[in-house]
């Protein structure tokens, strides 16, 4: 199924929405014309919202033939506004609008199996005043008369409220009706037809290729190298560049992990090579472009070593894909990865994406259905340069023992408190000053550990986590009393902006 972007800051939450209700669904540009449409053969179309008032000038249209197509399609908000501005009969007025929670009388297909009354979330100024010719008005809220309508002769339906956000309780089931009850669509996109389909893709690229993967051990390149292996077998090698700058038991879960799955795996023991570039450096950005550099280097003599591979597997994701303006699925753009590393550039490596299509739950659905361990799978971010910017200061062996311990312990309470998969991030940070402390009889001069806890939905914005007290008086306790270098713990109580998640 496709969803027609026009703008809205919902587009991408509409396609997710529809793939949780297990349709494939892609973003498209609204420029896309009835008959690139024809072409894709959709099961339904979404127009989505958007900023624009179909009244002002350079607003985003659609081909006006797609309403011809006698393809099932749903109009949502400005994609509302768009079918009644250009279908016969229907008219837009300018208007106060309504913003924020409302309360409509809901019926046709649209609201099967649901209550009369719905409780949703409006977000319009511009309003629905006479619906197209043909079409029968199916909501209404006091200050929007015109909240849906429905013409099932030629298939169209229209809602002026929000579906896919959590603020319209039933709006997961209002796009099930769409989908299921109105376009026929079969709930048939799950993990395991998703990594079918990718394995068939992947070895209809590949052939007898060899394929090189550079595993950071997070969960993006881990799922998309073992979906890789699947497909491909001992065709693919796997490189773990190990910079030393990784959480306690880190390494060895990755090693452990594609040993358990048979993967081939090079595991580069570069540590010394990584603490050496990093001595006497304190400037974020320079820790990272060292880092950075001295990655692509390692990654570069493996790369070598292995002598003829045709292919270099990369993890990115559908969201990645969408934000570079490659939604036409062709585009094979190389990005500079932080956690990847490059690639050599007389190497002329193709890529092999196979993650290409997914957004992250998904990819982690995918781990899950390979049979990754649950703690791969559930990992949080974790950026490339790791633990090397959360020590504020120069980075030393001894700081990054005492840290790795630091969070080793706070992950181990969080993860005990049942917190982790609520938590966009739980971390420790080092600020390399010390501070005066006392224990037993004898006075301390210690490092201090920051505790930093974070949710978000996508890192752009981010809230202090509301820690229980007890969890933060555990932890706290026993940092100072099982880390000999550290004599104090705070908790940083920052939102994103002004703060950034990490220190650095
Ligand atoms: P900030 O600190 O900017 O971080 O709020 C936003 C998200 O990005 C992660 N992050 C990085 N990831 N390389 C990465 O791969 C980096 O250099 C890097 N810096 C920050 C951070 O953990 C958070 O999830």
């Amino acid at each position: 199924m496709l969803v027609l972007d026009l703008g809205g800051q919902y587009s991408q939450l509409i396609a997710r929405r529809i793939r949780e209700a297990r349709v494939y669904s892609e973003l498209v540009s609204h420029r896309a014309t009835a008959e690139e449409i024809r072409r894709r053969n959709p099961v339904a179309l979404i127009l989505s919202g958007g900023p624009a008032s179909v009244y002002t000038d350079g607003a985003p249209h659609v081909d006006p033939e797609i309403f011809e197509l006698g393809v099932p399609t749903l109009g949502i908000c400005y994609g509302m506004h768009l079918m009644a501005h250009d279908l016969p009969g229907g008219r837009v007025d300018r208007g106060a609008g309504e913003f924020g929670k409302a309360e409509v009388r809901f019926g046709g297909a649209l609201g099967r199996d649901l209550a009369q009354d719905q409780t949703v979330w409006m977000s319009h100024r511009d309003s629905v005043v006479e619906p197209p010719e043909g079409a029968r008005v199916t909501a209404s809220s006091p200050s929007t008369p015109v909240a849906a309508f429905e013409d099932d002769r030629r298939r169209l339906y229209a809602i002026q409220f929000h579906p896919e956000v959590a603020h319209t309780p039933n709006g997961q089931q209002v796009l099930k009706n769409f989908l299921y009850g109105i376009a026929g669509a079969a709930p048939s996109w799950t993990p395991a037809a998703v990594i079918e389909e990718q394995v068939e893709r992947v070895r209809a690229r590949v052939g007898r290729g060899r394929v090189l993967c550079g595993l950071s051990g997070g969960v993006d390149s881990a799922v998309a190298a073992l979906l890789v292996h699947k497909a491909v077998g001992d065709q693919l090698t796997c490189v773990f560049v190990d910079h030393g700058l990784l959480r306690k038991d880190e390494a060895k879960q990755v090693v452990e992990t594609f040993s358990n799955f048979g993967v081939k795996l090079v595991h580069v023991e570069a540590q010394e090579r990584f603490i050496g570039k990093l001595a006497g450096i304190s400037e974020p950005e320079d820790k990272r472009k060292r880092i950075g550099e001295e990655f692509i280097r390692v990654f570069e003599d493996e790369a070598r070593k292995l002598g003829d591979v045709q292919y270099l597997v990369q993890g990115t994701l559908y969201s990645d894909v969408i934000e570079s303006g490659g939604t036409d699925g062709v585009a094979e753009t190389i990005k500079s990865h932080h956690n990847v590393g490059g690639l050599p550039a007389d190497m002329k490596l193709k890529l092999v994406e196979p993650l290409r299509l997914l957004f992250k739950d998904e990819v982690r659905r995918v781990g899950e259905e390979l049979g990754m361990p649950e703690r791969m799978v559930w990992r949080q971010p974790f950026p490339g340069p790791g633990l090397a910017i959360r020590i504020i200061g120069d980075v030393t062996q001894e700081r990054l023992e005492t840290l790795r311990e630091a969070d080793a312990i706070l992950q181990e309470e969080v993860r005990r408190a049942g917190l982790y998969r609520e938590l966009w991030q739980s971390f420790c940070v080092l600020p390399a000053i010390r501070s005066v402390g006392v224990q037993g009889d004898s006075r301390t001069y210690g490092y201090p550990i920051v505790i930093r806890a974070v949710t978000s939905d996508d890192a752009m914005t981010a809230d202090w986590a509301r820690l229980p007290y007890d969890l933060v008086e555990i932890v706290s306790s026993r940092i100072v009393n099982e880390i000999p270098a550290v004599n104090r713990v705070v908790l940083d109580v920052t939102s994103k902006p002004p703060a950034t998640i990490e220190w650095e």
